[in-house]
């Protein structure tokens, strides 16, 4: 009914505007006036945690996207080696787990099939694991050693909205969490971050403030064949996780490239009036990185594209190229996929609808899928 969706037609909007709220609600309790993170939900010991030498993060869909993501944040921040793994692939491959590997199971729904052979087969090499997960009690988390719930409440919609941003959120505590209980070398840069990430749902809502552009955008596109999306750095799993959405939403083709393998292939689909998605990463600490997919943006125009960039605010190095700039609130490089994201489901969500589609069930998916 209209009073379940909030007065939304969908209910997918009704969740993507509920993401400042959700993000709040994961990061409740979590960080202490000190700024120190407690994650009481962490049965692990802090000696064993020392002992980690390796994370595996396994996953499926929208929640491996939060996995790539992860990888950079908890790579950077802790010094251990991050390795991400779709979960239907992980058990087949003859991993290398022990009793020293932490593995991280990202789950909305706690009940994907391939997920959970996966955190079966990573405890039976004793490998200790956390799962990440939307849903109270449900089979993953009660399987995994501990579990870091989201606290997002339910999602309704089938495409992934706020229990996204929520893993994210989860994910970084995760980090953040290991950084502090291992050291870091970065322990300020560390107190930074904590304090902005707990700042991010003022950021989310601001960029739902902004988004309105982009409803536009959408419809003006509602007949595009395809859509490419690029990104680096982080900004590299946001494009995969904004090609997913249009691909479950709008049945549109739509692939995302690590903005440097362009040159390597994919440029050969450049042609005229082709919409290009460009996730810029911030131009603040990585300045290399800005330029090169400023190169990049210029490379695609040049060809033809339609060049659509999500870039922070103040980022003006971009606007010579783009035919639509949408602008994102600054942000920490490593949180930025938490504004970047909010443009992109919002577009995927409003040209489905141009097309006349259902957005909170897209054909042959399922919000969650219990079979191999
Ligand atoms: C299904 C859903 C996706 C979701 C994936 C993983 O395919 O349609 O939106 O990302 O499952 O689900 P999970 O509940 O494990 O996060």
């Amino acid at each position: 009914s209209a009073a379940e969706k909030g007065g939304y037609p969908y209910f997918m909007l009704k969740e993507i505007a509920e993401q400042p709220r959700s993000v709040a609600d994961t990061l409740l309790g979590r960080i202490d006036d000190t700024g120190r993170l407690a994650l009481d939900e962490v049965r692990l010991s802090e000696e064993d945690l020392r002992e980690v030498d390796k994370v595996i993060v396994i996953a499926c869909g929208s929640s491996y996207h939060a996995g790539l993501i992860a990888k950079y944040a908890i790579e950077h921040w802790t010094r251990l080696p991050v390795e991400v793994e779709v979960a239907s692939e992980f058990r087949y491959r003859d991993p290398i787990i022990d009793r020293s590997t932490l593995v991280v199971a990202i789950s909305q729904s706690g009940e994907s099939m391939d997920t959970l052979m996966a955190v079966r087969h990573a405890r039976e090499q004793k490998a200790r694991v956390i799962a990440i997960c939307n849903t109270n009690g449900s089979t993953i988390p009660r399987e995994s050693d501990a579990v870091l719930y989201t606290h997002a409440g339910p999602e309704v919609g089938v495409a992934a909205t706020k229990t996204f941003l929520t893993q994210l959120v989860a994910c970084y505590l995760l980090g953040l969490f290991l950084a502090q209980v291992r050291g870091t070398k970065f322990a300020d840069e560390v107190q930074a971050i904590v304090r902005e990430l707990a700042a991010m749902p003022d950021a989310v809502d601001d960029v739902l403030d902004t988004v309105e552009p982009v409803r536009e955008l959408a419809r003006s596109l509602a007949d595009a064949k395809a859509v490419l999306f690029l990104g680096r750095h982080v900004g590299y799993p946001v494009a995969l996780e904004g090609a997913l959405k249009l691909k479950e939403l709008a049945y549109m083709h739509a692939e995302a490239f690590a903005a440097g393998e362009l040159k390597h292939g994919p440029i050969a689909l450049i042609e005229d009036g082709l919409p290009v998605v460009v996730v810029v990463p911030s131009p603040r600490g990585r300045s290399v990185i800005h330029q090169k997919i400023v190169s990049n943006i210029q490379e695609v125009r040049a060809r033809g594209a339609r060049t659509i960039v999500i870039a922070e605010e103040g980022d003006e190095a971009v606007t010579p190229y783009a035919d639509t700039v949408i602008r994102t609130p600054r942000t920490a490089t490593l949180l930025a996929p938490l504004v970047a994201t909010v443009p992109l489901q919002v577009f995927a969500c409003e040209l489905a609808l141009a097309r006349g589609l259902d957005v909170d069930q897209p054909r042959n998916l399922a919000k969650s899928v219990t079979v191999e």
